[in-house]
């Protein structure tokens, strides 16, 4: 992969989304507010990818998995004016095939192709597929692009959880403001596991699902950046002061520190 692909791919992608300007505004805010998350996840790969010395054309790809990753998101919106995969359809699979149909990834290798299909294939799904070689370069990529969704995607959160008077219902994936948190997420959570979407009733257990992706964080470099911007700290704060709470926030801040720990002393898991 060359620089004028890249160049070409990001022209591509503007014009992709400039051509789907909606005048509903609700729709057209829910697109705008994916454009800039796709341009903050392709700043949060490259800072990664760069935490991890890999080559120039390397930080290409991994930028190019980047601002592909959510291509299905503007579709989906406009088509079924919501975010959630489970009452339409998988976003990953749509951006791939949006990215066939319209040959976009056609003047790469079929290898590069191939890795960042697969790749945008894998971000969204609750673990990379057990058959992806860890060895592997998809595993590597794999493993980038959720990371550095993932980091935007709490900003999101806590940046919307700080202006409480500017709810965008379609993040919070029209769940309700009820009080208390679903038991099965607050049992993946004690057991340092990612909590799953279709367990989430409430307004509160879509924070605490976001929360419990720290347990699911693949590079040293991540954690770094989410203690530096605070995004974890913001999201628990916005949670209601009771005991339940008290025993998560702890639980998380302890996991936090022993990952810091583990890393000071080159005993971290990547
Ligand atoms: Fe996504």
């Amino acid at each position: 992969m060359q620089k004028e692909d890249l160049v070409y791919f990001r022209r591509w992608f503007f014009e992709y989304v400039n051509r789907l300007f909606s005048p509903d505004s609700f729709i057209q805010e829910n697109l705008e507010l994916k454009i800039e998350h796709t341009e903050r996840v392709c700043e949060n790969i490259l800072l990664l990818a760069k935490s991890t010395k890999i080559s120039e054309k390397e930080c290409m790809l991994a930028e190019a998995i980047a601002l592909f990753h959510d291509l299905g998101r503007f579709e989906q919106f406009i088509k079924y004016k919501t975010f959630r995969d489970s009452e339409s359809e998988n976003h990953a699979i749509l951006g791939v095939k949006i990215l066939n149909k319209e040959r976009v990834l056609s003047r790469l290798s079929g290898e590069e192709e191939n890795l960042i299909l697969k790749a945008i294939e894998y971000h969204n799904l609750m673990e990379i597929p057990e058959n992806v070689e860890t060895c592997s370069k998809l595993y590597f990529f794999s493993r980038l692009i959720r990371d550095a969704d993932k980091i935007d995607i709490l900003r999101l959160a806590s940046e919307e959880y700080a202006e409480e008077g500017c709810r965008n219902p379609a993040l919070e994936l029209y769940l309700p403001d009820a009080q208390g948190y679903s038991e099965p997420i607050v049992s993946e959570i004690l057991n340092n596991r990612m909590a799953k979407v279709g367990d989430m009733k409430n307004r509160n257990d879509v924070k605490l699902l976001r929360l419990s992706w720290i347990f699911d964080i693949n590079f040293p470099a991540t954690y770094s950046l989410l203690k530096e911007y605070g995004y974890l700290e913001a999201i628990m704060a916005s949670l209601p002061e009771t005991k339940e709470t008290g025993i998560l926030r702890r639980h998380f801040e302890n996991y936090l520190n022993d990952i810091e720990s583990e890393t000071r002393y080159g005993n971290s898991k990547t």
